[in-house]
């Protein structure tokens, strides 16, 4: 590989999600770590289903370019799986030698999980002892097999090595939390809400360590095309609409605020029900706490992901659940540079690059800071 010519090999770090693809070099540097190349293209349409890439030949060919485009010369390539059909768990097993575990690691994590196993892949990574001595706390991840093989398969018929298929809930861990800035959330709770087109992730992290994860399927591609159904369009149309639409609160101000707020109405009820979602997810990680506990509080929420960018999100949410929100821009959270990427395009593209980015940084950092299925 050409890069390797020079003595070291170049590693991108690839988000593929429905919407849109996103790709994320990082170097370290004498000033610390560099973003040295970045970028964002569509995905072509239809090209991902349930979290299966089914459309291999357009999606390696629009990665292909992308990398050109930009100047991207990697050889090898981490990307990530997420959705309804990945199960990341803390579980207990009782104490045994990791060997032992690997064999068995099917057969335990069948009382977990209820698809087959026979078409899933698992993988796990022993935490520590557990509260009780004779167990032990471990981190269970299992993803159907296609998930996995059809990135695989992209990623090498765009001609990269697939180094990782890592989780998004890890990568977006990994950016906003390990490599945060500051110490702020090592040191508190924190819902990271990843909010992409065809879902949402939810990952609440305590004192930087992962709590739970989970995903709601109402995200961008809903607000889409409940205005679709309102405007009659294309899906197209119904995605310039949204982008003009501005999240007002509280609804009954509507009217005083005046202007062509229709899209905002049709999409409101969706945002709720999300929200609604989300705060159930904030009970069920609370709920595992004795009433009253101090550590049972949520103190953030930060979102990520192109639907944060509509205006007025971050302030509807906060409002809805009485918690602090923050719309996250990768860059300026953590402590890694961009001075060599155009500066424009980091401000346009900083609540969508926090995954790619977590996975740029995936296999620049020893092991084993986090886990990955592959
Ligand atoms: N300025 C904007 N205003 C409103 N929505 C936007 C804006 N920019 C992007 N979006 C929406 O963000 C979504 C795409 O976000 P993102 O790139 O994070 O998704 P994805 O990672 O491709 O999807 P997923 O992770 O769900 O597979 C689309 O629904 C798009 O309409
Ligand atoms: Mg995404």
């Amino acid at each position: 590989m050409i890069s390797s010519f020079f003595g070291k090999e170049v590693t991108v770090g690839i988000d593929i999600g429905s919407s849109s693809i996103k790709a994320v070099e990082i170097e370290p540097t004498p000033n610390g770590w560099t973003v040295v190349n970045a970028a964002v293209a569509p995905t072509p349409s239809e090209a991902i289903k349930d979290g299966c890439i089914i459309n291999i030949v357009d999606v390696s060919q629009e990665i292909r370019n992308m990398l050109r485009d930009a100047d991207i010369k990697a050889g090898g390539a981490v990307c990530a799986i997420s959705g309804s059909q990945v199960i990341v768990r803390q579980v207990q097993f009782p104490k045994m030698p990791e060997a032992m575990l690997r064999k068995s690691i099917k057969y335990e994590a069948g009382k977990f999980i209820s698809s087959s196993m026979e078409d899933s892949i698992v993988e796990f990574e022993i935490l520590g002892e557990a509260e009780d001595p004779n167990q032990m706390n471990v981190m269970l991840v299992a993803a159907p097999r296609d998930m996995i093989d059809s990135r695989v398969a992209t990623l090498e018929s765009a001609g990269l090595e697939p180094l990782v298929i890592d989780i998004e809930s890890f990568a977006l861990i990994r950016a906003l939390v390990e490599f945060n800035a500051t110490d702020e959330y090592l040191n508190s709770t924190i819902a990271l809400i990843d909010i992409g087109a065809s879902h949402t992730n939810v990952d609440i992290v305590s004192k930087g360590d992962f709590a739970l994860t989970r995903n709601i399927p109402i995200a961008g591609d809903s607000f889409t095309n409940s205005i679709r159904s309102l405007l009659g369009g294309g899906f197209d149309d119904a995605e310039r609409a949204k982008r003009e639409m501005t999240a007002q609160y509280p609804i009954d101000e509507l009217n005083a605020v005046g202007g062509d707020n229709k899209c905002w109405r049709v999409v409101q009820p969706l945002l709720d029900e999300l929200i609604r979602e989300i705060r159930r997810s904030i009970h069920f990680y609370q709920s595992q706490f004795p009433e009253g506990s101090a550590d049972a509080g949520v103190d953030k929420i930060v979102v990520t992901g192109g639907t944060a960018r509509i205006p007025g999100l971050g302030t509807y949410i906060s409002n809805k659940l009485g918690i602090n929100v923050e719309v996250a821009h990768v860059f300026e959270q953590t402590a890694i540079k961009t001075e060599a990427v155009n500066k424009d395009f980091i401000d346009e593209h900083g609540s969508v690059l926090a995954v790619s980015t977590g996975l740029a940084l995936k296999e620049l950092i020893p092991e084993n800071t986090s886990k990955a299925v592959a």
